[in-house]
């Protein structure tokens, strides 16, 4: 277990298969065990697996855009719209706000960012690839109400998940003293 959290690497060229629904509960399973402040579960995730659903996810992309840039010329319009289909499933990553006076909503961010590393490792380890993905539409508040999400909501990424269609490249490991010191 040691050995896949250090070797773990993303991977953004995915292909079919997605993570099959058994995988895909374990890999759940493992992100549902993330550390949690109170026990709020602050989390919700969204899968859209196929080309339909990739292509409505694409669609609340596209329409989230054009609500900051009704200009957006068509090449570019083409290229948001076609994001999710870089893989056959995107799961988006929610941390929700349950204003609760004792977890501030960082909390809650960071249980749900702990979350999504439980979700990425664990595919890993089933032999899967995934890439976390954020940019602008992340942060764009017009994503919200198509993924009937709460306003004060944070939306943590856009999980990428397949099977790698190249090999992964291994990636050396930072050295432990340039991070750690001991006080
Ligand atoms: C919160 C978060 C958001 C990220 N957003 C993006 C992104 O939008 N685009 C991107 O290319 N990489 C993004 N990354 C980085 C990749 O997921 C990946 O971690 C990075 O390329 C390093 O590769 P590795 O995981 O194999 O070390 C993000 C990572 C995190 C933690």
């Amino acid at each position: 277990m040691i050995e896949s959290i250090i070797n773990r690497v993303s991977c953004g060229r995915l292909e079919a298969p997605a993570p099959s629904k058994e995988h895909l509960d374990l890999m759940f399973k493992a992100a549902l065990r993330a550390p949690d402040h109170k026990g709020l579960k602050p989390w919700e995730y969204i899968v859209f697996e196929g080309e339909e659903a990739l292509s409505r996810f694409g669609e609340y992309l596209l329409q989230a855009s054009l609500k900051d840039n009704p200009d957006l010329d068509e090449a570019k319009q083409e290229k948001i719209k076609n994001k999710p289909h870089r893989a056959p499933m995107v799961v988006v990553a929610v941390a929700k706000a349950n204003n609760n006076p004792k977890v501030p909503h960082v909390e809650e961010i960071l249980s749900a960012g702990a979350g999504v590393q439980n979700l990425i490792l664990g595919a890993y380890d089933l032999g899967y690839g995934a890439y976390w993905r954020t940019g602008s539409l992340a942060f764009n508040d017009h994503m919200k109400q198509p993924l009937s999400l709460d306003f004060e909501d944070t939306i943590i990424g856009f999980i990428y998940l397949g099977t790698p269609s190249v090999e992964l490249k291994s990636k050396p490991v930072p050295e432990v003293d340039d991070f750690v010191r001991w006080g």
